[in-house]
């Protein structure tokens, strides 16, 4: 039965308490953590987002004992006592409030519990599954909650920066109109105009643009985005940015903003300092050097073309597969210790990044293996000398198709150092990529489609690329990284009708159906429109490597699996006919008739 909280009041948390309080008469309220029964004494930790506090019931009130024998894990208690400070033999040093105990002399159940499906655990064992389903009973581990703790404050941190800096927090709609930004869009139909649907926004991208037409030339938002896209680790169906936009800025002023900020956040959140200004490459010069556009710096593993040092093997295999393109590699002095299994494991991340193969040669104390025969000695010591290597040495070649060879290198390079273990602990690379291509080729459509979005300026010397060689245009975009995350992306935006038209001729689109898709923005770049730019920086994914995590989900109070399913409240879920008939709407399923 539960008991009412009538005449008492919460006095401190459960983290509160330490020896300073000897002696205060306390009232704590929370869950109850574990009980032990000790010879006669009960103990039980209470438990409440602040932390855990050990509460003592003695044997001489028999009533209170009789109470306190019906605890169980996760009932609702309020505890009223007085602090004692523990014996000496039991002072628990891991704990904020482990030098003290609560002398319980009063004990109200508040509310009862099941038996909870799983253990609340810091890092609970149960399955993803079950924890996702119960997902109010893992948000009470002490590692889950401490994430979203870490997350609100970070959110802080952003709010102060901007803030302080002039920016306002502007609200977007959620219900917009459709334009694909590159994902699918989630649609919603109208009910008051049958056959017509709303789009939830991809991102508050067009209605930033025209916040700065509208004149307030520092915006920002922490919008909640939603998008329609195959799921893993590092992306959700709804995910959180923190949405910036300027007016009169260049690249370098959107870019030292991102910079404070980051630097800003990090200090607040987990104590770290971050050096400002970030490294800035650019696109071309991150995939030569690391084969990925969010390159990880935390180590070097650069990789380097060897076309020619190729040229002078007798491997006909890799003179043919580099005629093709090139030869690219990389050398590593460490990875000369690894086994042929590691070596293999390295094999399989360059075919699934695309390669055909892993060209290897082993130098190990003096004896050559792998592919070590086709080369000369001379050969050898050029390729140590242009990668600065001496002795022992992992040489790793991939030659063909020199955008394939590169991205294949990309993900054998991260492999590499997982397995080396050369990815040093506690370092914060954050790098700004510049100079995006803005379109790149859909083999499957047949036609040119914008890398990122379409509304970024081209840079000057590239605009009259456009109809000529639409491959060679880059674009004023940049993303940052960090250790090999892409937090971010932004730039620096088109302003003007004529150019955005000739972007949207490029990808199919011609000035009929940009006015029907995109009239909105195109005539209001004719009242006057600023120069602006902005980025949107992913919030999740921020909150996750502060918290130390590989899944966004250990960030997100509410997050869904990779399908898409929200295990605690079950949706997506069906809907009945009598709202799909208010709706204007049928469906047409394989497996259902229609009604
Ligand atoms: P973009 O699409 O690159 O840019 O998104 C910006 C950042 O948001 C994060 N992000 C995601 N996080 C979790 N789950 C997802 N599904 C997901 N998708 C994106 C990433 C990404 O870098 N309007 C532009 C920004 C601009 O140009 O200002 C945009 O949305 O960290």
């Amino acid at each position: 039965m539960a008991e009412s909280m009538q005449g008492i009041k919460r006095t401190h948390t459960c983290g509160d308490l330490d020896k300073s309080n000897v002696g205060e008469r306390v009232t704590l309220m929370g869950w109850v953590h574990r009980r032990r029964d000790h010879g006669g004494v009960i103990f039980i930790d209470v438990r409440d987002r602040y932390g855990l506090t050990q509460v003592v019931f003695k044997p001489e009130d028999e009533e209170l004992m009789e109470e306190a024998r019906r605890l169980k894990q996760e009932y609702v208690v309020a505890v009223t006592g007085t602090v004692e400070p523990r014996p000496d033999d039991m002072i628990n040093t891991d704990l904020a409030t482990g030098e003290i105990e609560v002398r319980a002399d009063r004990l109200r159940i508040l509310n009862e519990s099941e038996t909870p499906p799983f253990v609340i655990e810091e890092e609970a064992q149960a399955n993803d599954d079950l924890r996702l389903k119960y997902r109010y009973l893992d948000l009470r581990n002490r590692v889950l909650r401490d994430n979203i703790v870490l997350r609100h404050t970070a959110a802080v941190a952003v709010r102060e920066y901007l803030n302080l800096r002039g920016f306002l927090e502007i609200e977007t709609p959620m219900l917009v109109k459709r334009t694909p930004e590159g994902a699918r869009d989630f649609l919603v139909p109208s009910r008051l105009n049958p056959g017509k649907f709303y789009a939830l926004p991809q991102s508050p991208q067009l209605y930033k643009q025209i916040l700065m037409i509208a004149g307030f030339d520092k915006y920002y938002q922490l919008p909640k985005c939603l998008r329609d896209e195959d799921l893993r680790a590092d992306r959700q169906p709804e995910h959180t940015q923190i949405d910036i936009e300027m007016s009169f800025v260049s690249e370098e002023d959107v870019w030292g903003l991102g910079e404070g900020l980051m630097a800003h956040v990090w200090k607040t959140a987990i104590g770290a300092e971050i050096e400002t200004p970030f490294p800035r490459m650019t696109y071309a010069e991150s995939m030569a050097r690391f084969g990925t556009d969010k390159p990880d710096l935390r180590f070097g593993l650069e990789i380097k073309e060897v076309t020619e040092l190729v040229g002078e093997t007798s491997s006909d295999m890799l003179k043919k597969a580099s005629a093709s393109g090139g030869a690219f590699a990389i050398v590593s002095g460490e990875g000369a210790g690894l086994s042929r299994k590691n070596i293999e494991a390295l094999e399989v991340a360059a075919k699934k990044a695309g390669a055909a193969g892993l060209a290897w040669v082993k130098m190990s104390q003096g004896k050559g293996s792998g592919m070590a025969r086709f080369f000369e000695a001379g050969t050898l010591g050029k390729i140590q000398g242009l990668f600065g290597v001496e002795g022992d040495m992992l040489l790793l070649i991939v030659a063909g198709d020199r955008a394939v060879s590169l991205k294949a290198l990309g993900a054998v390079r991260l492999k590499l150092a997982g397995l080396c273990d050369l990815i040093p602990e506690g370092r914060h690379c954050f790098v700004w990529i510049t100079e995006f291509p803005v379109f790149e080729w859909d083999p499957e459509e047949d036609r040119w489609a914008p890398a990122h979005h379409m509304f970024s300026m081209p840079m000057d010397e590239d605009i009259d690329l456009l109809e000529t060689d639409p491959a060679k245009v880059r674009g004023r975009l940049y993303d940052l990284a960090y250790n090999g995350i892409e937090l971010g992306s932004g730039s620096i935006r088109n302003h003007i009708r004529s150019v955005q038209e000739r972007v949207m001729k490029v990808v199919g689109i011609d000035k009929q159906e940009a006015a029907r898709r995109f009239g909105f923005l195109l005539e209001a770049f004719e009242y006057g429109a600023p120069p602006h730019g902005g980025v949107a920086l992913g919030f999740d994914r921020i909150a996750m490597v502060l918290a130390g995590k590989d899944s966004i989900r250990d960030v997100i109070a509410f997050p869904k699996t990779t399908s898409g399913a929200s295990l605690m409240d079950v949706c997506p879920s069906e809907i009945d006919d009598r709202d799909l008939k208010e709706l204007h709407l049928k469906l047409d399923l394989p497996n259902r008739e229609s009604p």
